[in-house]
């Protein structure tokens, strides 16, 4: 009997933290960009980067930016660390020439080929680092 009683208020509590871990979670990862935006990106990313990442971003001269690879090499980490990568040392062959905007809607397209669902909401800077690198799906 006391043990029991001793333990019900662990018990409740890993619940709730169960429930808490499950929504963050999905909170970071679900509709974290626009379609819109991702759309724009893809543009840009046809123009400036998939010469060297891939039409499919499996990459070529450049490492893949989506799929499995990609995926065990960035968990864990946020999409504001890519942005960091993005916004100072690429382009390779122009680093730093995106505007900030632009680099959100190359950094949606990237989420939108690594499955990541589209919603409501732009992608902004201070979203990217709440918004971690996982595997979709
Ligand atoms: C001229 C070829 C080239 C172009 C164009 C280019 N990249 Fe890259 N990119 C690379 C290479 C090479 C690396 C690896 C650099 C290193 O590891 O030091 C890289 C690394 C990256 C990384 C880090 C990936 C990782 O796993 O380390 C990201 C993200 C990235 N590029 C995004 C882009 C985006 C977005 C564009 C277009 C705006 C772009 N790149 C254009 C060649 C290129």
């Amino acid at each position: 009997m006391k043990l029991t009683r001793a333990l019900t208020p662990l018990a409740v509590a890993l619940v709730a933290s169960a429930a808490f871990t499950t929504q963050s979670l999905s909170a970071q990862s679900s509709g974290v960009y626009t379609a819109a935006q991702a759309k724009a990106g893809a543009a840009i990313f046809t123009a400036q980067c998939s010469m060297c990442h891939g039409d499919k971003l499996e990459g070529i001269s450049g490492p893949a930016l989506a799929g499995s690879d990609f995926m065990s090499k960035w968990s864990g980490q946020t999409v504001d660390d890519l942005r960091d990568i993005v916004t100072t040392q690429m382009p390779l062959t122009s680093p730093g020439s995106l505007k900030p905007a632009e680099v959100l809607s190359v950094l949606a397209y990237i989420l939108q080929q690594n499955k990541y669902p589209a919603g409501d909401t732009a992608l902004t800077a201070a979203k990217t680092k709440s918004v971690k690198i996982v595997k979709q799906g």
